[in-house]
């Protein structure tokens, strides 16, 4: 099956991008043709300076293959750096109606109440179904805001689990169930419980904060890794 997954490079990522995002595109791409996009054509709907937004992207490009994408088999790559994603944009702007864009509940919801909203916000989801539609995507894994936005291509959408507390950090940070760890802190209450999450947590991500700093550091390696995944991604879109 054919993945494709759009993540935008703003805000510091957290455990819940970890374990909601992240942790999921792993284990997608080990059993499917990936493509994950860091969608910084999606973000420019604010303003935003043009050192530090381009520092944002290669962040969130290094934290995709610090957190396990292999670049041998899945394509990671930056929007911007595969023109056919704004050229088909355009072009399904095209059958885009402004009635059916009007009523996306992510434009309503962010363009109430200003003075001057971008039109980049309104095409959102013009440029969102071009992500999808230029790879032949077969299954999109989204969060649940966004589902409204890729009801515009007729594709499946599978869901992704939220996370909300200290039994499902613990499960997604030891790799058992919440069951289990429920089962295997009965009766002991907070006092060990609280240290065992803290140390779990740390115990996981430190081997990805590891790889993600030594590969933030090294810019070349990274330039050459996103410059093959565009590669990849302009061959199949074209
Ligand atoms: N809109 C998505 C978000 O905010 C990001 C995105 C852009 C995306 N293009 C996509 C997600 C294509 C899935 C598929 O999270």
């Amino acid at each position: 099956m054919r993945i494709f997954s759009g993540i935008q490079p703003t805000g510091a990522k957290h455990f819940g991008n970890y374990s909601g995002g992240f942790r999921q595109y792993v284990s997608t791409a080990d059993q499917n043709e990936a493509f994950f996009c860091v969608v910084d054509l999606h973000s420019i709907s604010v303003p935003y300076d043009p050192v530090d937004f381009r520092n944002t992207c290669l962040d969130l490009a290094a934290m995709l293959f610090a957190t396990g994408l292999d670049p041998e088999r899945s394509t990671v790559f930056i929007q911007s750096h595969v023109t056919a994603h704004p050229e088909a944009s355009w072009l399904l702007s095209g059958v885009a109606t402004v009635g059916e864009l009007k009523r996306m509940t992510q434009f309503k919801d962010k363009s109430r109440g200003q003075d001057s909203v971008s039109a980049v916000l309104f095409g959102y989801p013009v440029l969102m179904a071009a992500d999808i539609l230029l790879y032949q995507t077969d299954a999109v894994p989204v969060v649940d805001d966004q589902r409204q936005h890729v009801q515009l291509p007729p594709r499946r959408a599978p869901d992704k689990p939220g996370i909300s507390n200290l039994i499902e950090i613990m499960a997604v940070a030891t790799g058992t169930s919440p069951a289990a760890v429920e089962k295997e802190y009965e009766g002991q209450g907070y006092g060990r419980f609280k240290p065992g999450v803290a140390e779990a947590v740390i115990e996981l991500l430190a081997p990805i904060k590891r790889r993600y700093l030594e590969l933030r550091a090294d810019a070349g390696e990274l330039e050459r890794l996103l410059a093959r995944g565009a590669e990849k991604a302009r061959a199949v879109s074209r």
